[in-house]
């Protein structure tokens, strides 16, 4: 398993979204083992809570903070929030998403909108106002010279080996997961000047809660028992094994790290080798 690099990341400050459960649990733990502050961004309140509760006892306090992502004005809150209690924003993770397997038939307005709220709205706005504090944060002399001497933000946005090819059973999940790319890559434009690095990873298969819901599904469409439809599916990754949440995040900090200070509007495929492009 990945080891966290130690005092990697100390005294910055990370929000994490959706990190009560799942790959955004993992990403705040490894940051917070390698010094950070995080803010665990998370619409299901206990787990913010007992999430928080587990970071504080490993590393530097972590912060709890209950948000509807797809909500502009409890970004806005949210950024108030943290920068009254701990000064900055150093790093933003968008890993909150929403998935479905509606065959794509049978997709309907509201199962687009359900998705593209979160992983369409709430990425793209908390990359816009996170920027702007981040910018704020930048001294007036750097912003006049016209040149930034090291990075002054760290924005890693989830997309999916989905948003490198389409799903018949997830097409608005997959588009949603496109148009992340391209949002990282408009992001990365808009901040270079200001040396803000704005990255995404493509994580295939991780066991979370959100792969047991596909596996669940397309296991009862297809006739199979449960586990089936996971183990067919990580019998064609070239490295024969599901993700842990703890390879996303080592993939993460690099990319939050001085290490990755040159690379920007790139998307990473964190997938055992299911795509290579
Ligand atoms: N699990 C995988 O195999 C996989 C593969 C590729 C990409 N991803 C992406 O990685 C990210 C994390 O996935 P996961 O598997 O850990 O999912 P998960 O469902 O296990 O966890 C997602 C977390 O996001 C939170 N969340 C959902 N909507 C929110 C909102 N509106 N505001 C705040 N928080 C919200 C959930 O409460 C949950 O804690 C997602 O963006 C997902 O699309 C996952």
């Amino acid at each position: 398993m990945p080891a966290p690099v130690s005092g990697r990341h100390q005294g910055k400050i990370a929000i994490v979204t959706g990190a009560g459960q799942g790959i955004g649990r993992g990403v705040a733990k490894r940051l917070t083992q390698e010094g950070a502050h995080v803010v665990v961004a998370e619409y299901v309140e206990q787990n913010a809570r007992e999430a928080a509760e587990e970071l504080s006892s490993v590393g530097p306090e972590a912060l709890a903070y209950p948000i509807d992502i797809g909500d502009v004005a409890q970004i806005e809150k949210m950024i108030s929030d943290v920068v009254d209690k701990f000064g900055r924003i150093d790093m933003l993770v968008n890993n909150a998403g929403v998935n479905k397997t509606t065959w794509m038939l049978d997709v309907t307005p509201d199962d687009w909108d359900f998705v593209a709220r979160v992983n369409q709205k709430g990425v793209f706005f908390a990359i816009q106002r996170v920027a702007r504090q981040m910018i704020a944060q930048i001294p007036q002399e750097v912003i006049d010279s016209g040149r930034a001497p090291h990075s002054y933000g760290k924005i890693v946005n989830f997309s999916s080996v989905a948003g490198r090819s389409g799903r018949p059973y997830s097409a608005e999940y997959s588009a949603s997961k496109w148009a992340v790319i391209s949002m990282t890559q408009s992001a990365a434009l808009a901040l270079a000047p200001y040396n803000i690095n704005v990255n995404a990873v493509c994580p295939g298969l991780v066991h979370t809660p959100m792969w047991d819901y596909i596996d669940a599904t397309q296991a009862e469409r297809f006739g199979m028992k449960s586990g089936e439809w996971m183990a067919s599916s990580i019998e064609k990754i070239p490295l024969k094994r599901a993700a842990l949440p703890e390879d996303i995040a080592a993939a993460v900090s690099f990319l939050c790290s001085e290490d990755s200070d040159y690379i920007t509007g790139q998307a990473l495929n964190v997938d055992g080798g299911i795509e290579m492009n």
